[in-house]
């Protein structure tokens, strides 16, 4: 196991990707929560990541001192480093050179973190991000690389297993730079690497039984992906103690209620709930435009319908949910201060409190591209792990405006065409996210020889890690010129198709 202390870098998760795709599990934890941390895991090795702040202010953010007394190997990354270096008797000094983006460092000795990636006399490029810098290294360090603007650009102390590097290793634009983190968690800390997710499978399922025992559990499927593995994972643990409910919400694309409650009736055979409400989300829907007030409404009848037919089921003290580990990963807060809401996403956060269950919650380590590959592991067929993300108030928050039976039976069709023509063209798997939207605006067209005045739909395909920034997929003009007319030809009631090329930030993934 590796403990990842983070001083609030924006791509601390990514260290935390490279260490388990080495199969190594891992644990971020903020620096203040650290010592804690570090007693409980027993790390083989410690990473401490980049953050925002100076070493040089007095207050700024260290890491436990207890760690570096402990004999366990330590790597530092860019604030790591300075903080490592201040807190070993090194010296840290502000920002005259700052360095911004690519760097080139020349490797000066050789060292265990490099063996088989960096060799002695050669340059390497590397991204760097800092304005601090360590200008004096503690006892029993000495500088294995250096750039231009950082004399100790990578930095060691063999005996002690102590290393430290001022760019970050951990983003793609430093090639090479998972092979040292490699080097650390494998060779340094003495990693064995066999976290699969077959092993993952196993343990989980172990753990599953010990938490339950012979109670009953019931599970919200939505429709995606994070859903559907818990189940499967959690019916392959406690069989028919499970009892999966499906609300349908009537919000969801051409297909995907059946396509689930096939999945799981016939072909896993997990007894399963489907509870169509469409009449009374799009009955509370009625006369509702506000994005804000849509989701709200949505979310509030979805967990009183999931409530009633919990009672109804009768005698569960389980439930279980699809939380991910980017949704339990306690981010650094240096202000305290409340974030701006710009949607409310968690449509259906109140569950657990208001039902008084206790939560199962099997995939809470997980990045998503591990429940994937857990998914693919449990049998799931590829089409459906692979699947683009959904949001939970679902066609709702795509039709903006009011949203009837008749414009979201337009919009259906609308998005499956155009999902079809992506799929044909091979796109599927580049794109992040892929939907119409159906606008509240009707123009002029003609078609034969007859005027039309129908609705426009808008195409929408990003690309993104995260969800959190998101760029415009660049598609051919052929492809959009093809959907364009497909749409316009197959669905009666759109006349005009447009594509939306506005990135995140400013424009969210979402028309709403
Ligand atoms: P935005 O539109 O904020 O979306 O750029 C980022 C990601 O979140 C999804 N999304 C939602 N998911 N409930 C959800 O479960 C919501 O209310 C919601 N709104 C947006 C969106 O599809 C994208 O993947």
């Amino acid at each position: 196991k590796i403990l990842i202390v983070d001083f609030g870098s924006q791509v601390t998760q990514l260290i935390a990707r490279r260490v388990r795709e080495e199969g190594v599990y891992c644990e971020i934890v903020p620096f203040q929560k650290a010592a804690e941390a570090f007693r409980e895991l027993k790390p083989k090795g410690v990473i401490l990541s980049g953050g925002p702040e100076s070493v040089t202010l007095e207050t700024s953010p260290r890491a436990p001192q207890e760690i570096f007394a402990s004999g366990t190997p330590v790597f530092g990354i860019c604030y790591g480093q300075q903080a490592m270096a201040a807190q070993l008797g090194g010296e840290v000094e502000g920002g005259h050179h700052a360095e911004f983006g690519r760097a080139e460092i020349e490797i000066m000795a050789d060292s265990p973190l490099f063996r088989g990636v960096w060799h002695v006399g050669r340059k390497y490029p590397v991204w760097m991000s800092h304005g601090d810098r360590v200008t004096k290294l503690p006892d029993g360090f000495e500088p294995l690389a250096f750039s231009e603007n950082a004399p100790f650009a990578v930095v060691a102390d063999e005996a002690r297993k102590f290393y430290a590097v001022q760019f970050h290793p951990e983003v793609a634009h430093t090639p090479q730079g998972e092979l040292l983190i490699r080097n650390f968690v494998r060779d340094i800390a003495g990693c064995s690497g066999d976290w699969t997710m077959a092993a993952f499978r196993e343990e989980a399922i172990g753990r599953i039984r010990e938490q339950v025992g012979t109670g009953r559990v019931i599970c919200g499927l939505s429709g995606g992906v994070d859903s559907a593995v818990a189940a499967v994972l959690i019916h392959e643990a406690i069989g028919e103690q499970l009892t999966c409910v499906f609300v349908d919400h009537g919000l969801l694309r051409q297909g995907e209620a059946e396509e689930v409650v096939g999945l799981f009736r016939d072909h896993y055979n997990i007894p399963l709930v489907h509870v169509r409400a469409e009449e009374t989300f799009l009955k509370a829907l009625e006369g509702v435009t506000d994005p804000e007030a849509k989701r709200k409404t949505i979310g509030r009848l979805f967990i009183e319908t999931f409530e009633a037919e919990a009672k109804k089921i009768g005698g569960a003290e389980f439930l279980a949910q699809g939380t991910l580990y980017p949704d339990v990963i306690e981010s650094v807060s240096f202000t305290g201060g409340p974030s701006v809401t710009i949607k409310s996403h968690h449509n259906v956060g109140g569950l657990p409190e208001r039902m008084n269950m206790k939560l199962v919650e099997p995939l809470r380590e997980l990045f998503k591209d591990e429940v994937r590959a857990l998914g693919r592991e449990l049998g799931l067929p590829d089409a459906f792990v692979g699947r683009h993300p959904f949001p939970g108030p679902g066609l709702a928050i795509r039709c903006p405006g009011e949203i009837t039976r008749e414009k979201l039976e337009i919009l259906r069709k609308a998005d499956a065409v155009y999902l079809d023509e992506i799929r044909r063209a091979g796109l599927y798997d580049q794109i992040w996210q892929a939907f119409a939207v159906l606008l509240p605006v009707r123009t002029v067209g003609v078609m034969g020889d007859g005027r039309t005045y129908d609705y426009v739909c808008a195409l929408r395909a990003v690309t993104s890690v995260d969800g959190m920034t998101a760029d415009f997929f660049p598609f051919d003009m052929a492809f959009l010129g093809r959907a364009a007319n497909r749409i316009v030809n197959e669905v009666k009631g759109i006349n005009r198709v447009t594509y939306d090329v506005t990135s995140k930030p400013p424009g969210t993934i979402e028309w709403e």
